[in-house]
């Protein structure tokens, strides 16, 4: 296999994506609500020593919970955060549960070059190099980015044979991970879930919905990210205004439109010779539209 399939593979724990994800807004609560539902099907041995341990057995019950599938679904609008979370939430999970780690990123690139035929291969590979990658004092994560143009419902009628069979090797795969006892967990990210087919859904462990920031995680968002200057609460309030939807046509800034377009362009219009003001950013915000939401 080359590892040109894949975007990126990064060795877990990972500081650079620890320093990213503390810069996260919101991402404890997400992270807690999936560490939840996945920490018993992280650890089977774990949970068989609790109960050998609490209960002198092990319970019955113990290997229905394991039987559940390790996929969580990621979904929201463009710019909310779905990608940086997949690799900062399975880094904070080997650390939590002690292991090292192992997160492949399905290449979008091999996709967007529409090659449809070879759609199934690709999933073959990317599983077969999951299962190598697990162990049991390592997980491995594979990130399907973007996973709408691979995991498409079959009920779509223009679909082409081997995109159905894509699906279906897809499927077969996300059951075949169960085997893996708990050492193997699959993120899917996408803008559109109603794409995305329902057998796929039916066995996520989770679907995490993504939001734009509201008005306190805008507010919070410029307070960090600018954090040096010194701007008043009136004048974060003001940011945080210029950026809800109430201002911009009922759909307000993402977190990319804030972090990737509108801060760096509010600096280059500072950079070398003046100071980032207040007056600047609001100029800024003004001539930047938000993304459209993705439907
Ligand atoms: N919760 C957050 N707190 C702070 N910044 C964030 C947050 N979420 C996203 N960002 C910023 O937005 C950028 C884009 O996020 P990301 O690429 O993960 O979005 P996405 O949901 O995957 O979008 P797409 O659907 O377009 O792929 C990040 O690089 C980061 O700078
Ligand atoms: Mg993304």
């Amino acid at each position: 296999m080359t590892t040109s399939v894949f975007d990126n593979t990064i060795e877990l724990p990972n500081e650079e994506v620890k320093k990213r994800t503390q810069n996260l807004i919101g991402f404890e609560n997400k992270f807690q609500r999936i560490f939840g539902n996945l920490k018993l099907l992280l650890d089977q041995e774990g949970l068989v020593e609790w109960s050998k341990k609490f209960h002198g057995v092990e319970l019955p019950i113990i290997h229905q919970l394991t039987d559940r599938y390790p996929l969580v679904i990621l979904e929201g609008d463009a710019g909310t955060g779905k990608t940086v979370s997949a690799e900062g939430i399975a880094d904070r999970m080997v650390r939590e549960l002690k292991k090292e780690g192992f997160f492949l990123k399905l290449s979008t690139r091999v996709r967007g070059e529409g090659l449809h035929g070879q759609m199934g291969n690709l999933v073959n590979s990317a599983f077969a190099e999951l299962k190598t990658q697990a162990g049991k004092k390592r997980l491995a994560f594979l990130l399907i980015d973007e996973a709408d143009a691979i995991a498409t419902t079959r009920s779509t009628l223009q679909m082409h044979q081997e995109e159905k069979a894509a699906v279906n090797t897809l499927i077969q795969k996300i059951d075949e991970v169960r085997e893996l006892k708990g050492r193997a967990v699959i993120f899917m990210s996408t803008n559109r879930l109603h794409f995305i087919d329902e057998a796929i859904i039916r066995r996520a462990a989770v679907v995490l919905k993504f939001e734009r920031p509201t008005d306190e995680e805008r507010k919070e968002l410029f307070a960090k990210s600018l954090e040096g200057i010194k701007l008043t609460a009136e004048q974060l309030q003001e940011l945080s205004q210029l950026t809800s939807p109430e201002q911009n046509d009922n759909l307000g800034h993402s977190f990319s439109d804030i972090m990737l377009k509108i801060l760096p362009e509010a600096i280059a219009a500072s950079f070398p010779y003046n100071a980032l003001t207040f007056e600047i950013l609001c100029n800024t915000i003004r001539n930047i539209k938000p993304s459209p939401e993705i439907k």
